[in-house]
Formats: C-alpha cells, structure tokens, sequence
C-alpha cells in the first residue's frame, strides 16, 4: 500500500530539503481527520465565503497589504488559473515570460489566450537561467501599443529573481497589469527588505505558501493590488476549483499568517544566515553557488568544479540522509525552511565538508541562444486538436501538441502548437526525451 511505502521513506529520517515548507512540523495538536469538514453553517463557503474563511482572507490581506487575498487548496495551480482569468476579462493582450508554469499554459489552452513570449536572461558565468529583462518588457508593451498584461515568473525555480520593481513601472506607465507567478517566493516579504511582488509594484501575485512555509500540500494565496479586480476574483477562482477545497488545509494557510505576523520577520532572517553559511562552506570547498539578483534563502549550487555532475552530488547526498529538491547534470537545489531541524543543517555541512574532490568536470553543452521555433497554430488549438505520440526522430517539422520542458526548472522547449526543428530535437535529446506528443 502507499500508505506503508509513505511509511518506508518517513522512517529513513532524511533532513528534508525539499518543498513542504513544514518539514513534518505537526503545526497544530488536533488530528487531521478532526479538521476535515465541509460547507457548514459555521464553517463557510469558499467561493463565497461570509465568516470564518472570509476572516480569514481578510487576516491574509491585512499582512500582505493586499486588497483582496484568495485561499486556495488546490496549490498555486489554482491561482495561477484565476489571475490569468481575471487579466483575459477584458481581453488585454498578455505577454509572457517564457519560463513558465505548465499550468499557466494549460490555463491559456482553456482560455483560448494566446501570449507573446519574452525569453529570459541565461547567467553564462555560472550557466543558469536569470531573470526577464525589463526592457524586453518595456519593446513588447511599446510594440503593442495598447494597454498589456505581463505575466512572468520570479523567482524562478533556482532561485533568481526578476527585476520586477522595473518592470512594474513600465507596466503602470502603460496601463498595463503585471501578474507574478511568485510560486516560490511567498516568504520574499519576511526578508528585512521584503521583496514581494506586491511591495514591488505588482498587480497581482500568485504564492505557493506550501512551498516554504509550514503550510500542507495544496495551500496557496492569490493576493491581488488592483480594486477593480477584487469583484470577480472568487467567481474567476470558482471557474477551475474543485467545490470541495480542503479544510485542513486552508486551516493550515490561516495558521501559518498568525505565524508570519509573529515570528516571519525573525525566522526568516536566522534563515537568511544559515543560508549564507552553507553557501560559504560549499564556496570554501570549490563549489560554485548562484549569485546576483536572487532568494538569499534558495541553495542553488554545483560540484562540476571538484568532479561531481548535479545527480551524481544529489545522490551523495542522499546517501548521507539528505534529500534534495532537484538535481540535473550541472546543479543541485535546496529548499531550506525555518522549520529546518539544527541536525538537518549539521548533516548537510558535514555532507560538503566530507565530499572527496575529483577532476573537474566543465558545464554541459548551453545553447549559445535561444530562439523559439515557429507558431503553427494556437495553444488552444494545438492543445484540443487529435494527438499522436511519436519518436523524436519522426517529429521533426511536426506540430507540438504538449508543452515539453525540461521540468522542474527549465525554460519549455516546445509549447502546443510550435513546429519541432533541428534545434528543438538537439534540446530535448540533451534532456533525455526522446518521445512526443504532436498534433496528428
Ligand atoms: C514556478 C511554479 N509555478 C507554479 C507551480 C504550481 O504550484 P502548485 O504545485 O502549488 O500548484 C509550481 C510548482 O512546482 C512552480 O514551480
């Protein structure tokens, strides 16, 4: 059963370094099955919601200074599909980063939206993917000449952030609304200089809080600025909700703003300098660490230098009880928490200090620049039209009719209805895919 496999890998008592932000931190005494209730008259109504979700909204709102904060039990995901809803009401073209959420693009597909992309800056110093420059936003909304929705993602999965309080301003210059998948930056407005999208001038910000916060799998906050947006937000949200949210995990949500508006400021400074300590002890033994614009709480670093691939450090540490939360062939990422045990972090140290140097290994092959492949049809197109699964051998000036992204990070390779070049198949052939789905 899953439950005893669940109870196989509990047992191992791996220093988690991956997402959820509780670590197994039992945040409240009640069992879970106590708290599992539906739409009652004391318990409320999500969508449209009167008393105790609606306080608790409100509590939300009240700390991230927004006008209107949207619980959801279905994961980012959920408010990813609502902001997107809510900036196509009227029918605002929509320029999108290219590094981009699959389920920002499943939204598009049933939205019939199709975006103009802007690709991000790639950090060739240390071969990572950065931010979207500004004024790449700035030429696209000139371009359009009418008032725009940007939609980008910030921080990305490794870590880097976007410039967004630039980008901010020349959305507003141009009456345009900016929206930020913030999946895993909602504790950016506990750094002592918060860097939440909000406070940078962002329209709307979609957090996953369970990514880094003591908050159960599913739960997320969609915080919109824009008062004219607040009216149709929950009937946006209800379009794409399951109308059975969970209740131990919007529990959880409202419990974990009590413990940001208590203690987030202090966790996450402590956090910021364990952080900084580890980096330091990985810089120290030749690792290479991201740097510039980025979470100082995201542990983002390679190996390549003293001879270990991404996986092949990843698998080091795990077998020495740390479990990280992505590795690819050149880099591994952690996700820290201020619910990080001091073993966790003592057990990761003594993991750098003890990795025995090797030869070292150069970056994988990068792509000098990327440049998308054609459009043949629309997303919405691509996504409903008959599909056929082929080999990438044979897909070659053939229609995608699925996202492919080296996922989790990367930038997506192909998006529903782009035609697969040469170029395309040499990128997914280096990320190990050998196999598609095109439209027939
Ligand atoms: C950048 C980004 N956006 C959105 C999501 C979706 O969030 P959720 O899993 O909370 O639905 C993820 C999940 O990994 C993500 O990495």
């Amino acid at each position: 059963m899953l439950y005893d496999d669940l109870k196989h890998y509990i047992n191992k008592e791996m220093a988690s370094f991956h997402t959820p932000g509780h670590k197994g931190t039992k945040i409240f005494d009640q069992p879970i099955w106590d708290l599992d209730l539906t739409e009652l008259p004391e318990t409320d109504s999500l969508y449209e919601a009167s008393g105790v979700l609606f306080k608790a909204e409100e509590r939300v709102k009240k700390l991230f200074g927004s006008n209107k904060s949207l619980i959801s039990s279905g994961g980012n995901t959920l408010c990813i599909q609502t902001m997107i809803r809510l900036a196509s009401l009227d029918k605002k073209p929509i320029i999108a980063g290219r590094n981009i959420h699959r389920s920002a693009v499943g939204a598009m597909a049933l939205l019939g939206i199709q975006p103009e992309w802007v690709v991000p800056e790639y950090d060739k110093d240390i071969n990572l993917p950065g931010g979207i420059n500004p004024e790449n936003i700035k030429n696209r909304l000139d371009k359009i000449g009418i008032p725009s929705a940007v939609y980008i993602t910030s921080p990305n999965y490794h870590g880097m952030l976007s410039d967004i309080k630039s980008i901010a301003k020349e959305c507003r210059k141009r009456d345009s609304l900016l929206l930020v998948d913030n999946a895993h930056g909602t504790h950016l407005k506990f750094l002592k200089n918060s860097l939440h999208p909000l406070d940078l001038g962002a329209s709307m910000s979609a957090d996953s809080a369970h990514k880094t916060l003591p908050v159960l799998t599913g739960g997320a906050w969609l915080h919109i600025k824009e008062q004219n947006l607040v009216d149709r937000a929950k009937e946006a949200m209800a379009l794409f909700g399951s109308t059975s949210p969970s209740y131990p995990i919007m529990c959880t949500l409202d419990i974990c703003t009590h413990y940001l508006m208590t203690q987030g400021k202090k966790d996450f400074s402590e956090l910021v300098e364990k952080t900084k300590k580890i980096k330091n002890t990985a810089i120290e033994k030749g690792f290479i660490v991201s740097k510039g614009m980025c979470d100082p709480t995201r542990i983002t670093f390679s190996a390549r230098p003293i001879g270990y691939t991404g996986n092949a450090l990843a698998q080091y540490l795990r077998a020495n009880g740390v479990e990280p939360e992505f590795s690819d062939e050149n880099y591994v990422v952690l996700i820290p928490s201020p619910f990080n045990s001091n073993e966790d972090w003592k057990r990761l140290e003594k993991s750098i200090i003890n990795l025995k140097p090797k030869k070292t290994l150069n970056f994988s092959r990068q792509p000098d620049k990327i440049t998308l492949p054609e459009t043949h049809m629309t997303i919405r197109e691509a996504v409903f039209a008959k599909h056929k699964k082929v080999s990438l051998e044979n897909s070659i000036g053939k229609v995608a009719g699925e996202i492919i992204c080296p996922c989790p990070p990367g930038i997506p390779i192909v998006m529903p209805g782009e035609v697969i070049g040469n170029f395309e198949k040499e990128l997914l052939i280096l990320y190990g895919i050998s196999e598609i789905h095109v439209v027939k």
